[in-house]
């Protein structure tokens, strides 16, 4: 605990009785209620859930989630399954890190707790791909526990409802704020779902990062950034995501209606996906051609695609290969059996 009192604080203690109690009642009269993750308590189906939503849309997770499930009912399937399973039924999801982790979460529940998930946000937040934020919405969803979620929505509701002024790239602020959102808390477990829910639907729909619809919101006249018109001010972040720009050569090669697939490597972008092989620039994607073929590849329509720290310029070059050959690691693989391959969407977009 600090010993340096928060100016803060008596803001925050004086919104305790009214915040809690006012958000609750506007999430059971106006929220979502009929989200499939909504009608369970089983934590495996709302951690299934809330790893999927982390940076998809709604709409896009309903499809996912109800495959996702029929195929893996319970997280012991999940965890006997082969990763690249998993990772094709992840196709289109994007970034794929959380499929992986799903995966090696799934084996440590099975592993470490027999089977079933932990009871505890704290407990939850040891396992594999499971943020604080994350461990604390299970287990208020699931077993009501009092623990406080401070996902970016929720970061925007709470920093307008406090005015708060730190810094949110400071993680010593970013700490501060997780100290309020405990504080707001409601007193009654039995309200955590409804309140956890609550901070989400509000992040989702009225508490917007622009044009926020201030005048509908349950909680305006406790809003210390409403008060002084300032939402649109808050939260404050400094750092801007630096987002470079690469640029590489892609070699699409056919032999008989069967695609040369390699898979790429554990760690970084599209770990563990398959891929077309790649090249620093084209005069290297052409001395590896060399011994294969006499003719030159086909240029395409370069691809751009956005990934989380840089833009990614794509250049494919295609070539029908008259010989098979053996080119090392990877896999001619034939149209109808691509789908059982996790491929990058704008892989999957390019072979049509
Ligand atoms: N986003 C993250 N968690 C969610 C949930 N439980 N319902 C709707 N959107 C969400």
């Amino acid at each position: 605990m600090s010993a340096i009192a928060d100016p803060l604080d008596a803001s925050v203690a004086a919104l305790v009785p009214d915040f809690a109690p006012r958000l609750v009642a506007w999430q059971r009269q106006h929220g979502r209620h009929a989200l499939p993750w909504q009608q369970t308590r089983d934590p495996y189906r709302v951690w299934l859930s809330e790893i999927m939503l982390q940076q998809t849309q709604v709409t896009t997770v309903l499809g996912y989630y109800q495959r996702f499930l029929e195929r893996f009912p319970t997280s012991r399937q999940l965890a006997d399954a082969h990763l690249d399973e998993v990772l094709a039924m992840w196709q289109g999801l994007g970034y794929y890190s959380r499929a992986r982790n799903l995966h090696r979460c799934a084996q440590a529940v099975r592993d470490l707790h027999d089977g079933d998930f932990p009871r505890t946000a704290m407990q939850l937040a040891e396992l594999p791909g499971i943020g604080r934020s994350t461990a604390a919405a299970i287990a208020s969803f699931c077993f009501g526990e009092r623990a406080a979620i401070l996902d970016g929505n929720v970061k925007r509701v709470l920093g307008r409802l406090l005015a708060f002024e730190g810094d949110l790239a400071s993680s010593a602020q970013e700490k501060r704020l997780w100290r309020h959102a405990e504080a707001l808390l409601p007193a009654a477990g039995a309200d955590m779902p409804a309140y956890t829910q609550g901070l989400m639907d509000l992040g989702a729909s009225l508490c917007s990062t622009r044009a926020p619809q201030c005048l509908l919101c349950p909680i305006q006249d406790l809003c210390q950034a409403q008060r002084h018109g300032t939402a649109e001010q808050f939260p404050v972040r400094t750092r801007k995501l630096k987002r470079s720009r690469r640029e590489h050569w892609w070699l699409w090669l056919e032999h008989e209606g069967r695609i040369w697939l390699e898979q790429r490597p554990a760690r970084g972008v599209w770990a563990g996906l398959w891929t077309l092989p790649l090249f620093e620039d084209e005069a290297q994607l052409l001395s590896h051609l060399q011994p294969l073929s006499t003719l030159p590849p086909e240029p395409l329509p370069r691809i751009e695609h956005a990934l989380t720290h840089f833009d990614w310029v794509l250049h494919p070059r295609r070539l029908a290969l008259q010989q098979p050959a053996d080119l090392g690691a990877g896999a001619w693989v034939a149209r109808e059996d691509l789908p059982r391959y996790a491929l990058p969407a704008p892989l999957k977009k390019l072979l049509g």
